[in-house]
C-alpha cells in the first residue's frame, strides 16, 4: 500500500532542501495547521451549536461580522502568536494591524495577513467557506514593534500563501513559491495528507465565475466578455458553464482544478472592486501564478506588482486559467 505523506512530513522534507532554513516557517505552518483544525471542528457542527448567525458588530469595512468570523479570527490570531515566529498580523476582522509585542514575538521575522473566514455569509446555509493567508518577511528590524510598512508590501514579496477550504472535505492548499500542493484533512486521525501534489491549472477551461447580478454595472469589457462566454462555438467549447458559489476560496479552488476564470470587477456598488488586495487577492494570485495561471486587475496590471497603500484596500480581480485571463484582458483593452 502506498504510504501517505502528512503535511508535517512534507514541510519537513521541503525544509531539508534549504540548509539555511531556521525552521521558523515550519513553525508558522504548524500554527496555521492547528487553527485550521479547530475552525474545521467548529464549522462542521455549525448547525448544532449556537455559532451561526450575526455576531452583532461590523468589521473595519462596515460588513456585519458573523460569529464564526470572530471565532476564526481569534483562533488564527492566538495560534500565530504562540510560537515566537510572527511579529504581527493583519486581518479582515481587525481595523488595524496587530502587533505582537512580547519579547519572543518581537524577534519573529514574519507577518501574516489573513481573511480568517472567507464566504462567511454561506455558513448559515452549509456551503463551503475558507481561510486565506499571506506570509511576508518583515522589513522593519527584528526586536522592534512591527510597522505598517511590514504589511504594505507588494504581493510579489510573499514568501508563502495559501488557503484552507472547509468543503465536502477540508483541504489546505499552499505555496512557498515552488509550486502548489494540496492536503486533505482526515478528521478521524486529525491529520492533513498530501492529496494534490504539484497542482497545475489547465491552460484554459469552460467555467466562468462572476456575480452576474451586477451585470448592468460592470465595465463594458467585462459585459462583452460575458457575452463571449455565452456564445456558441463548438471549437472553443462555448457556451461556457457559469458557476458561482460566493466564497472566493471555493470558486477559485474549483476553477484551479478544473480550469476556469473568476472575476470580481469594479461595479457601481463597489467602484474599487469588492475583494481586498492584501488578504484575498494577493495570496490567491500567488497560488494562481504558481499553478500556471494568471491574476490581473481590471486595468491589466499584474496583481502581485501592485504597491498597496492601505490594509483594507480593494481591487478589481480577474484570476484563473492563463488563456482565459488573456481573453478577458483583450476585451478590457478593446472596450474599457
Ligand atoms: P468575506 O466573507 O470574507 O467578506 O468574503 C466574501 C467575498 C468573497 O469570498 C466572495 O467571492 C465575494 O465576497 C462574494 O461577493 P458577492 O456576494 O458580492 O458576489
Ligand atoms: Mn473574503
Ligand atoms: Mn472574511
Amino acid at each position: 500500500m502506498k504510504t501517505l505523506t502528512t503535511l508535517g512530513e512534507f514541510i519537513f522534507e521541503c525544509q531539508a532542501e534549504y540548509p539555511d532554513a531556521t525552521g521558523a516557517l515550519t513553525s508558522l505552518f504548524s500554527s496555521i495547521r492547528l487553527a485550521a483544525k479547530i475552525v474545521h471542528r467548529e464549522i462542521n457542527k455549525a448547525g448544532l451549536a449556537d455559532i451561526t448567525g450575526a455576531f452583532g458588530e461590523t468589521n473595519a469595512q462596515g460588513e456585519e461580522q458573523q460569529k464564526l468570523d470572530v471565532f476564526a479570527n481569534d483562533k488564527f490570531k492566538s495560534a500565530l502568536a504562540a510560537r515566537g515566529v510572527v511579529c504581527g498580523i493583519a486581518s479582515e476582522e481587525e481595523d488595524h494591524y496587530v502587533q505582537f509585542t512580547d519579547d519572543h514575538n518581537m524577534n519573529g521575522e514574519y507577518v501574516v495577513l489573513m481573511d480568517p473566514l472567507d464566504g462567511s455569509s454561506n455558513i448559515d446555509v452549509n456551503v463551503s467557506v475558507g481561510t486565506i493567508f499571506s506570509i511576508y518577511k518583515r522589513v522593519s528590524p527584528k526586536g522592534t514593534p512591527v510597522t505598517m510598512d511590514d504589511f504594505l508590501q507588494p504581493g510579489k514579496n510573499q514568501v508563502a500563501a495559501g488557503y484552507v477550504i472547509y468543503g465536502s472535505s477540508t483541504m489546505l492548499v499552499y505555496t512557498t513559491g515552488n509550486g502548489v500542493n494540496g492536503f486533505t484533512y482526515d478528521p478521524s486521525v486529525g491529520v492533513f495528507y498530501l492529496s494534490h501534489q504539484n497542482i497545475e491549472t489547465p491552460k484554459t477551461g469552460v467555467i466562468y465565475s462572476i456575480n452576474e447580478g451586477g451585470y448592468e454595472r460592470f465595465p463594458m469589457g467585462v459585459k462583452q466578455y460575458i457575452k463571449y462566454c455565452q456564445e456558441s462555438d463548438p471549437q472553443t467549447k462555448r457556451p461556457y458553464i457559469s458557476r458561482y458559489i460566493g466564497s472566493l476560496v471555493s470558486d477559485f479552488h474549483r476553477n484551479l482544478i478544473k480550469g476556469g476564470i473568476y472575476m470580481y470587477p469594479t461595479t457601481t456598488t463597489y467602484p474599487e472592486g469588492k475583494l481586498r488586495l492584501l488578504y484575498e487577492c494577493n495570496p490567491i494570485a500567488f497560488l494562481a501564478e504558481q499553478a500556471g495561471g494568471r491574476a490581473i486587475a481590471a486595468n491589466g496590471v499584474r496583481i502581485l506588482e501592485i504597491q498597496p497603500e492601505a490594509l483594507h484596500q480593494r481591487v478589481p480581480f480577474l484570476v484563473g486559467s492563463p488563456l482565459m485571463v488573456d481573453k478577458v484582458e483583450q476585451f478590457l483593452k478593446a472596450f474599457g
